[in-house]
């Protein structure tokens, strides 16, 4: 039975991997959850498995080397699936230092820690892996149609969280080069799909049409975004732990271009479509809501991913197209409401009137 150590469990993609994992593998496997539990992590997403005999939480920053020590100490783990980070680019400017302590400082605790538990002589501990979930904007920003991002695009980073996190990747490959540590590195387009916090413009949007506030599109709304759905990155991720090779990285990305204002728009039409027609929110929703607002600093202005590694050697290829990925997300905010209404009350509040004043 392997035992995976999975951090930031409790945020967006992490908890979609751990239902993907349960829905895969069932009581096959055991799932440690270790979550510093910020504003990001939400134990409500996990309420459906927290029972599960395989899985356990426990609430730990991953900075914290005496914590993580113990969750390696008591556990014998096979697998480390890094995903606590800081996550959100407008937040890394309002307030960079968190991102270099969570996303630099954090990796390399949970890399020494990992190190240490599964040192054997001169090697590691058989089978034990460590992947790094990281970001394409890394490779900074795209210029002229058909470019894309190869994992040999060298690394152009531009807003603190990119740069935090281009700075992980750097010590998780130095370790490997170093240690001979079994670590991996996946870079992934953006994700949308459930449990996905109102900060970021898929859920900021879908909200705020439900609740007939404008929807704020930076600049001229003509950046470009690779959109793949969370479920999609989960069996990457799970994919690349199985095979993998040591020390490689592979890019995830299911060549899905958009420009935000086509998001936008398409989550406008698409909520319309999906209500009823007599539902009285009917007579609000329309393009009038768009609002163009002053510009991101430094906004990257085009993201594209070039997957053939991972479909080559791995065979991963992404089953949900946007159309469907866009409902089923759609949906799930229908659903979901009470979610949002918790994530979206007390500080969140303050965030978003001082974010879009
Ligand atoms: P998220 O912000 O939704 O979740 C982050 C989680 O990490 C939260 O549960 C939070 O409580 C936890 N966390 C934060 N600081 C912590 C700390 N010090 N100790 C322990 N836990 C801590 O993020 P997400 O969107 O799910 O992203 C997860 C990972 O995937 C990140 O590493 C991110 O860089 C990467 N990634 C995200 C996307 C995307 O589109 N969202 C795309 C590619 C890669
Ligand atoms: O590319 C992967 C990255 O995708 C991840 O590493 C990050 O963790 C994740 O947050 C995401 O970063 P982005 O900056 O691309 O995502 P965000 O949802 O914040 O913004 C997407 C685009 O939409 C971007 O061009 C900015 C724009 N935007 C965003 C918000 C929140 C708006 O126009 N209005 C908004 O209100």
């Amino acid at each position: 039975m392997k035992t995976y150590l999975v951090t930031g469990g409790a945020g967006f993609i992490g908890s979609n991997f751990i239902h993907y994992m349960f829905g895969k593998y069932g009581d096959a496997i055991k799932i440690i959850n270790v979550d510093a539990l910020t504003y990001a992590g939400n134990l409500e997403n996990l309420k459906d498995i927290e029972d599960l005999p395989g899985y356990s939480f426990v609430k730990a920053d991953i900075c914290d080397k005496d914590a993580i020590t113990e969750v390696f100490d008591k556990n014998d783990v096979d697998v480390v699936v890094h995903f606590a980070a800081e996550s959100h680019v407008d937040r890394s400017i309002r307030d960079p230092e968190i991102f270099a302590r969570t996303n630099v400082i954090g990796t390399l605790n949970m890399l020494n820690c990992a190190r240490s538990a599964w040192e054997r002589g001169d090697g590691f501990k058989e089978g034990a892996r460590f992947l790094h979930v990281s970001t394409d904007e890394v490779y900074g920003s795209l210029t002229g149609e058909g470019t894309y991002f190869y994992e040999t695009t060298p690394y152009d980073p531009h807003s603190p969280y990119s740069a935090s996190k281009a700075s992980s990747d750097f010590i998780v490959k130095a370790y490997v080069d170093t240690y001979g540590f079994p670590a991996l590195i996946t870079n992934c387009s953006n994700n949308y799909g459930p449990y996905q916090f109102p900060e970021k413009l898929i859920p900021i949007m879908i909200n705020n049409v439900l609740s007939g506030k404008s929807l704020p599109v930076y600049g001229d709304g003509k950046n470009v975004r690779d959109w793949l759905y969370v479920m999609d990155h989960a069996k990457a991720i799970d994919m690349v732990i199985e095979s993998g090779r040591i020390g490689e990285k592979y890019n995830v990305g299911g060549h899905n271009e958009k420009q935000n204002i086509e998001i936008v728009k398409i989550i406008i039409d698409t909520i319309k479509d999906m209500l009823p027609e007599d539902d009285k929110r009917q007579a609000h929703i329309n393009y009038d809501l768009i609002t163009y607002v002053e510009d991101r600093k430094g906004h990257d202005r085009r993201y594209a991913i070039a997957p053939d590694k991972i479909s080559s050697e791995i065979g991963w290829e992404p089953e949900t197209c946007f159309e469907d990925g866009i409902r089923l997300t759609i949906r799930w905010y229908f659903d979901h409401r009470e979610w949002m209404d918790r994530v979206t009350s007390g500080d969140y509040q303050k965030y978003y009137e001082e974010m879009y004043k």
